[in-house]
């Protein structure tokens, strides 16, 4: 029998998570049916509990639904504890659910695997102090960058976030405290771009030779893509190989193979391997 998994989202059909799935199976010789559910605002727990009954082996939650999936969830990794939310529910035998979050490992694998960022002795800035800030602040740290910087519009946001770390290697503050200081990675983990605009950072916070990566992916250049590059950014990236690196570490978890990254997220950017 075909085992069958789903992103569950809304809304969920713009989601490449389908494609990128059946590429994993197409590649790794798995069978299996990766699917779409438009998940109902007002009762995510029953859509996942009929996705369950009729046989579902496994979900990816995205936007709205990853706090609600945490709370929805008793048996959570540690990572998904301590992101607060929870994009991928793995059905174990018998039923039962167990939640993973695996962005913030998708962040970082890109990062440092696909692109060859090195976080040894690097001041890393992270702007933002939502979700999706939270669901990557523990696999930054676990990097080993020298210092990491929350920094976010409602400063106590960000202070708050920072603490939740324990870690003296990170301070949360207001975009405005950026003044004077240089970073060699800055990430953008707002909203912001979704209204086509950046935050409002000093004009020279990044260093000589600093990257920029945007969580944000589209089509075009993202705004943020669009900053770095005019602000002399050594690498403007986008999150398209974090969105792959999460998907990858979520099929592992399934089925227990892991795919190799980079063909398809050349694939997805319309450049065949
Ligand atoms: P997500 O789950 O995507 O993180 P969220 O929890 O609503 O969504 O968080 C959105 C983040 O984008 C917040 O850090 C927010 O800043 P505030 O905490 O000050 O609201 C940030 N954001 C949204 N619009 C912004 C803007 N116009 N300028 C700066 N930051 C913005």
């Amino acid at each position: 029998m075909t085992d069958h998994y789903a992103v569950i989202g809304n809304p969920v059909a713009h989601s490449k998570s389908p494609a990128i799935h059946a590429a994993f199976a197409h590649q790794t010789g798995q069978h299996l049916e990766y699917g779409r559910i438009l998940g109902s605002l007002d009762d995510f727990a029953g859509d996942v509990r009929r996705f369950v009954a009729e046989g579902g082996r496994g979900l990816n939650v995205t936007v709205p639904f990853k706090q609600q999936a945490w709370d929805l969830l008793a048996d959570r990794s540690a990572r998904a504890e301590a992101a607060g939310a929870v994009n991928t529910i793995i059905v174990l035998d018998g039923g039962r659910l167990r939640g993973d979050n695996t962005d913030g490992v998708g962040l970082v694998r890109d990062l440092a695997a696909n692109q060859g960022f090195g976080f040894d002795d690097k001041r890393v800035l992270l702007l933002g102090a939502g979700g999706a800030a939270r669901g990557v602040l523990g696999p930054l740290l676990e990097a080993g960058p020298a210092a990491l910087i929350v920094a976010n519009r409602t400063a106590a946001k960000a202070i708050e976030l920072a603490a939740t770390a324990l870690d003296d290697r990170v301070n949360g503050c207001a975009l405005d405290a950026l003044l004077g200081q240089r970073f060699d990675l800055i990430i953008n983990a707002t909203s912001i771009g979704l209204a086509g605009s950046t935050p409002a950072i000093p004009e020279d916070c990044l260093a000589n030779g600093g990257w920029t990566y945007d969580m944000l992916y589209g089509d075009q250049p993202t705004p943020f893509c669009r900053w770095g590059a005019e602000h002399g950014a050594a690498r403007a990236l986008d999150g398209l190989g974090m969105l792959v690196e999460q998907a990858a570490e979520s099929f592992a978890l399934w089925r227990g193979v892991r795919p190799r990254t980079p063909p398809v997220i050349d694939l997805l950017r319309g450049r065949a391997r």
